[in-house]
């Protein structure tokens, strides 16, 4: 058991030791002379997300505690991106693996969590969290729990992890110490990580998460009332939770704010015509919230420099975000949106109160 543990171990490591960090973006904005505005491009891991740290992460922790070994099957609840990366580890160490999602989940997640021959299950109702662990029970499985354990299953002091990586690439940067990381939630675990690491590397900088529609995090933020609730799913994969998950950690964020889910699809349309590329939906609301702090900047004469996550690729989302039938099905009307967002990359300033 424990050599084939050690093994499980290095082949990871020499995964890692295979790969590259992701790129830093710079975005001009040339309204904004005086604030640098990045995107850290975490669409480029190997399965196309930032849950690519994470599940690299979540597998050490099980292996490392001693519950995954050779014979373990590995069951997770995810909105996709975590099970298409932990498949893609799972395969690495020859183990079986099980998704639980919801039914809705877009199709192209489901064909990538079984190109890395994962099982998907499907499930109608909300609760995934207590079908993984019921069928974990029943098939003497491992429960990975990604919302429980992404807060402490990442090294926040360093390691290369997410932050340490930013404040790496920003070192020859006008403003190396942004004044503002912008992130949004799902297991939370990912702004747990650049709140704690600004603490612990003494950084002014601040931490912004962004929060979709029908998600309770904000809602936690603002009363201190664990046990809150939404009973519709979010629409923004990835993000938004209809419960407040464990790794959410509200201590370490210095604000929230709520980006309307038309908000978040009209700027990945936006950002589209500045990028050249797609992104996913979540990217979007991360940027929404980004450049409402920058157009604050501008008015208040601040200069400096704000970072934000591309979380993954839009090709996943062809069917959702970037389908005008699932849009107008879903009653999203982006040509409000589209026009505040001109507006501010014209001239820097933000109209309307949201
Ligand atoms: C596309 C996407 N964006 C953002 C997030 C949020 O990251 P975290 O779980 O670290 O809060 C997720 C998490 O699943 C995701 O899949």
């Amino acid at each position: 058991m424990r050599s084939w543990v050690h093994q499980a171990i290095a082949r990871i490591e020499a995964d890692f030791q295979r790969s590259a960090d992701t790129h830093l973006i710079r975005l001009e904005l040339p309204a904004l002379p005086g604030i640098d505005f990045y995107l850290k491009d975490e669409s480029t891991h190997p399965t196309g997300s930032l849950k690519h740290r994470l599940a690299r992460s979540l597998f050490l922790y099980g292996l490392c505690n001693g519950r995954i070994g050779e014979e373990t099957t590995v069951i997770e609840a995810s909105s996709g991106s975590t099970a298409v990366s932990e498949a893609y580890f799972a395969r690495l160490l020859g183990l079986r693996f099980i998704a639980v999602m919801p039914r809705g989940t877009s199709r192209e997640k489901i064909d990538q969590i079984r190109f890395y021959q994962g099982d998907c299950h499907l499930i109608d109702h909300a609760d995934i969290y207590g079908e993984a662990e019921r069928l974990a029970r029943e098939l003497n499985g491992h429960y990975m729990d990604q919302f429980t354990h992404a807060e402490r299953a990442t090294d926040w002091r360093g390691n290369n992890n997410i932050a340490d990586s930013i404040f790496a690439q920003m070192a020859c940067e006008r403003y190396p110490e942004p004044e503002w990381l912008v992130m949004s939630a799902g297991t939370g675990g990912t702004s747990a990580t650049l709140g704690r690491y600004l603490r612990y590397r003494r950084k002014a900088s601040r931490l912004c998460v962004a929060d979709p529609e029908n998600s309770v995090f904000l809602d936690y933020y603002q009363s201190g009332d664990r046990g809150v609730t939404a009973d519709r799913g979010s629409r923004i994969e990835g993000i938004g939770r209809p419960r407040v998950e464990p790794s959410f950690i509200a201590s370490v964020i210095d604000r929230m704010m709520r980006v309307p889910d038309a908000a978040s699809i009209a700027t990945i349309r936006y950002l589209e015509t500045l990028l050249n590329r797609r992104v996913g939906g979540s990217t979007g609301t991360n940027v929404f919230a980004a450049f409402r702090l920058m157009a604050e900047m501008h008015e208040a004469g601040i200069e400096g420099s704000v970072v934000t996550l591309i979380c993954d690729g839009g090709e996943r989302y062809r069917n959702s975000y970037y389908n005008d039938d699932w849009l107008s099905h879903n009653g999203l009307e982006l040509q409000p949106w589209l026009d505040r967002l001109d507006d501010f990359y014209h001239s820097g300033r933000w109209t309307g109160a949201d």
